[in-house]
């Protein structure tokens, strides 16, 4: 898949199919991740791929994060929270759709805001790369950070202290293309052209 196809027609899936995603299919997306930009090449990112009853057994926290849905809908703008099924997240959060896999990106804890922010960017960046590849693969993802509101107990689960939880991200063979959300193209300020 071309790159601009890959960017332009990829949606954020929340229904998978049961099918396993063989390793080697991972690896390629994870490769992807480690591809992207980072300051001094420093890659703060850090992956951890689950699957199987390890994977059950983390859905059954990050399956709580409803529970949060008022605190999370409260920081963004209000002409956005009627677009949210209630009822369609809490049935998602269930199972994550089916996901099979679920794809953990930590980095550093760091108090420095400027160090702070440059990691934030750079796993950004390789959060990015991971679903355009697997979206060209004929994967699907969802950048699942309402899962943050848990990220104490997925940690502890992960039995990681030194790292901070960046997103949390289910992935496997897409069960439904989602339509297309609509993009506002107005979002640029143009100087000297
Ligand atoms: C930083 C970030 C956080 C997101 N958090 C969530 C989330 O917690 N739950 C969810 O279902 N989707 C989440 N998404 C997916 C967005 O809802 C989705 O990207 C947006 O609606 C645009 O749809 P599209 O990805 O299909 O173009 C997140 C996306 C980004 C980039």
């Amino acid at each position: 898949m071309l790159l601009d196809d890959a960017i332009n027609s990829r949606r954020t899936v929340r229904s998978f199919l049961s099918k396993p995603v063989p390793k080697e299919i991972i690896e390629k997306v994870i490769n992807a991740g480690i591809a992207a930009p980072s300051p001094l090449n420093s890659q703060p990112w850090h992956f951890i791929v689950v699957t199987g009853k390890e994977r059950d057994e983390l859905v059954k926290i990050i399956r709580k994060f409803p529970a949060y849905l008022a605190d999370i809908l409260a920081l963004y703008p209000k002409e956005l929270v009627p677009l949210i099924s209630e009822e369609k997240i809490t049935e998602f959060a269930k199972d994550l759709g089916g996901a099979p896999v679920i794809i953990f990106v930590t980095m550093p804890k760091k108090t420095d805001k400027y160090a702070h922010k440059v990691d934030l960017i750079a796993c950004s960046g390789a959060i990015q790369n991971m679903q355009l590849e697997a979206w060209s693969l004929g994967l699907g993802t969802v950048c699942l950070t309402s899962a943050l509101w848990v990220e104490s107990e997925i940690m502890a689960y992960l039995g990681i202290k030194d790292q901070e939880l960046v997103t949390v991200m289910p992935i496997g063979y897409r069960a439904l293309d989602p339509d297309p959300v609509p993009r506002n193209y107005d979002s640029v300020t143009w100087i000297g052209f």
